[in-house]
Parts: C-alpha cells; structure tokens; sequence
C-alpha cells in the first residue's frame, strides 16, 4: 500500500516488518549512526491542523535522520487561516513537488479524502475520533520490546475510549498481534454500538476496572488515555473527581499491578486526571519509551513508503 491512512491498510506481517526494521533504525537513534542516505532528495510535508508535540517532531526528526528534507506547516500561519479549503491547501503544497504528506487534521476521514486528491503517500498522523496508526504501531513496538511476542497478553485500554483514535487503531493492531485486549471507561466516554463491534473486532468491554486489573487474568500492560475534553462539546460527565476514583490509575491501582506491567500512555497526559503522578512517573512506566520509539517507528514507515523510485509526485516534468 503506498498510503497509511489505517492499521486496516496493514497485515500481521507488515506490522512485524515495521517493528524489524524500527529495531534496525534505534541504531542511528542512539547515534552509533548518525544518519542514513535512505531518502536523500526526498522532500516532506508535515502538514498539522491540530496542535502535536510528539507526533509532529518526531516525524522531522524521523524523516531528517532518513536525510529527507522535511518541511513542517501548520494551519495556524497558513493561509488557511484566511479560509484556503483543505483541498486547496493539499493540492497547493503538492504542486511544489513533494514525495510524502504527513497530515493531522480534526475531522475523521480527512486523510483518506486527502490520499484521493494527490498522486504522493499520504501518512495520517490523527484524523479526529478515527485512527492514529504511527501511535498504535509505537504503542505496539514499545510492548513487544518490553513483553515479547503479544500472543494471549492482555491489554486494557483505559479512558475516554469515545473520542481517541488512539484506542481505535490500538485495538486493531494488538488484536492482528494476538493480544487480548479489554476497552475499560465509564459508559458516557464508552463509544457508541461497543457491542455488537467489540464482538466483531474480538475485544472484550468492562465498565469496572477494578476487575479488569484484579481478575483472573489480570493486566500484563495497562494503557491510560487522556480525557479529550477539547473534543467534549457538554459538560464533562462524570466529574474529574468521579472519574479518577472510577478509571483513573491512583496510586493505590497502582499496587495492585505485578510487577513489570508496562504503563503506556500515547500523551499528552491530564496527571491527576486519568493518571497519578505516582503512575506516570513508575519504574513501570513506559510513556518515554514510547516517545523514543516513536520515531524509530516513524522512521520505518517512511522508510517503507518512501524509499526506492518514487511513482510519481506533484513535480512539473520539462
Ligand atoms: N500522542 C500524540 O499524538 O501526541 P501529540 O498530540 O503531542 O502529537
């Protein structure tokens, strides 16, 4: 597939071909090397309409490892803050002569309509409630490096599972990994129709988390999301202090872990929301690492879409 817009674009085998060559591109990360000439001449758009820390410096940094040029545009600067469409803006920057488009944009769906415009790979980097692949591939990297093989451990993913895109394109790729996963958050930030697509994609749903971490199987890794309360448009029910004692992962949840259960966290996080300080900051803690893998991971998947001859891309041909 030249486009990763979804975990859906990709098989058990790419996802394992991604994590062999992220393990390869740590190398350069710990600096034993300082760059590859993979994408020497390349050049890529980082095009952001939402605000990134993460996702957004470590693509540059990805694709500037990779000896790519990388140019980053955010909306905010751009003329489409004088009202310039997204078709117009994706078209606009294309035109320039581009080989990649790393794009964030609040609305679900947008790069798949965006890979539909241009003739170059198109990586979601976030599109509203949908998908965050490069986060889920990461998060997966990171478990698999810390756990081994995925194969019957299970995972509870834990928050406000209505508007992540982050617990979407997780569930797909821990699942095509063999994990068991377990979607935990309080049923107004459950999504809605869980069941009958729980039941599709094989993933269990609890309102009790509690019970996901005590029961029988317990949690090998805990995943914490962040309450997305930009994406909220009424008040935030339950209370912050109604959810923490519900669903937040407290010091006291914390104990209860065994020991070595990673905690991730995809970041930004609302400590003393959805996380203690006191989890966050665990020797269990594997929210840095995720960071750090982030652009190992990132790395890898520009390297697969875009290294070799590129098919085309928006440059004028004499
Ligand atoms: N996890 C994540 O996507 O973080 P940013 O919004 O900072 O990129």
């Amino acid at each position: 597939n030249r486009h990763l817009l979804s975990i859906d674009d990709l098989s058990a085998s790419d996802i394992e071909q991604i994590f062999t060559t992220a393990a390869e591109m740590h190398d350069v990360q710990k600096r034993q090397v300082k760059k590859l000439p993979a994408l020497r001449g390349r050049t890529v758009i980082n095009l952001f309409f939402e605000d990134s820390t993460r996702t957004r410096s470590s693509f540059e940094i990805a694709g500037k490892w990779l000896s790519a040029d990388v140019i980053n545009l955010s909306a905010k600067g751009s003329s489409a803050s004088k009202g310039e469409s997204l078709r117009d803006t994706v078209l606009t920057v294309t035109a320039m002569g581009i080989d990649g488009l790393v794009v964030r944009h609040m609305a679900s769906g947008a790069a798949e309509q965006i890979s539909r415009w241009i003739d170059v790979p198109v990586i979601n980097a976030g599109d509203g409630t949908h998908e965050h692949p490069t986060q889920a591939l990461l998060d997966g990297y990171t478990l698999t490096r810390k756990l081994g093989s995925l194969e019957g451990k299970h995972v509870a993913i834990v928050g406000d599972l209505t508007h992540s895109r982050v617990f979407r394109s997780n569930v797909k790729c821990l699942t095509k990994l063999g994990a068991t996963v377990t979607a935990v958050a309080p049923p107004t930030l459950m999504p809605a129709g869980v069941g009958d697509w729980s039941k599709a994609a094989g993933f269990s749903v609890s309102y009790d988390l509690d019970e996901v971490l005590t029961g029988s199987q317990g949690a090998d890794a805990v995943m914490m999301l962040r309450v997305q309360r930009e994406r909220m448009s009424g008040g935030f029910f339950p209370t912050a202090r109604e959810y923490t004692v519900g669903y937040g992962l407290t010091r006291d949840r914390l104990a209860v872990l065994k020991p070595g259960t990673p905690i991730l966290h995809p970041g930004p996080m609302n400590r003393g929301l959805e996380i203690s300080a006191d989890a966050a900051d665990a020797i269990d803690s594997v929210v840095l690492d995720q960071v750090s893998a982030g652009v190992a991971v990132r790395m890898s998947v520009l390297y697969h879409l875009l290294a070799g001859e590129p098919e085309s891309n928006g440059r004028a041909t004499a």
